[in-house]
């Protein structure tokens, strides 16, 4: 390894423990071009997502549209394995009509990373595509309005596994209050045999620091599932 590359090698380490990550799991094989290597091999069919997209149009369903600059549908790849629903897009993602690239985002993909995804091996999305004004929490109507088409998504990708990100996406998706708290970082079966793992949103990993252990462990356990489900 020249001298550039254990520099640069140094640099994305510095980056992936100032998110936390203590510790990458053997074989992760991190690399500093994370993102530009090669995606697992996929299939060419994206149709059944594209259906889904094309089926949201413009939407106008619920009155978000009216404040939204972008709508932020999802990204990654469309026969992802591992799937992450958040809440609701921010400021940033509203701007730029792609999920979690604010600085919650940057936490996400400090975690994936450290168990050795590039965000584009997985898939990420959220329960509601248009940002609420003020990052409000979305209202019961708006998503009722837009958990269609998550399901839709869902149903083409056909995830082994969706981890909800935080309370908003876990409680949506179980149909049931539940304490985030008590129920991350456990497996639970969801429909159409996919689990579902719940863990901390980063938003609120960001705004209580002390909690990013604990998430970071369940991101291992992501990795040790998928590993064990093959
Ligand atoms: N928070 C979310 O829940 N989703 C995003 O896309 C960004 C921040």
């Amino acid at each position: 390894m020249s001298q550039d590359e254990v520099k640069q090698l140094k640099l994305y380490l510095e980056f992936l423990q100032e998110g936390g990550v203590e510790y990458i799991p053997k074989g992760s094989h991190p690399s500093p071009r994370a993102e530009e290597a090669s995606p697992l091999p996929k299939s060419a069919d994206t149709g059944p997502l594209e259906e889904a997209r094309e089926l949201l149009g413009d939407c106008k369903r619920c009155p978000l549209w009216e404040t939204r600059n972008h709508l932020v549908f999802g990204e990654g790849d469309p026969h992802a394995q591992l799937m992450f629903v958040g809440e609701a897009p921010g400021r940033e993602e509203d701007l730029q009509g792609r999920p979690f690239v604010g600085q919650a985002g940057k936490l996400l993909t400090q975690f994936l990373q450290g168990i050795g995804f590039s965000r584009d091996e997985v898939y990420i999305a959220n329960i509601l595509k248009c940002r609420p004004p003020g990052n409000r929490t979305p209202q019961p109507q708006e998503i009722e309005a837009c958990l269609p088409f998550l399901l839709k998504q869902i149903q083409a990708i056909q995830p082994q596994i969706i981890c909800t990100l935080g309370a908003i996406a876990t409680q949506t998706l179980l149909g049931q209050k539940a304490s985030i708290t008590r129920i991350r970082g456990q497996s639970l079966p969801w429909r159409w045999g996919i689990k579902l793992f719940p863990t901390f949103h980063p938003a609120y990993l960001l705004r209580n620091p002390g909690q990013k252990k604990k998430a970071y462990q369940d991101f291992l356990q992501l990795k040790e599932m998928l590993e064990t489900q093959g």
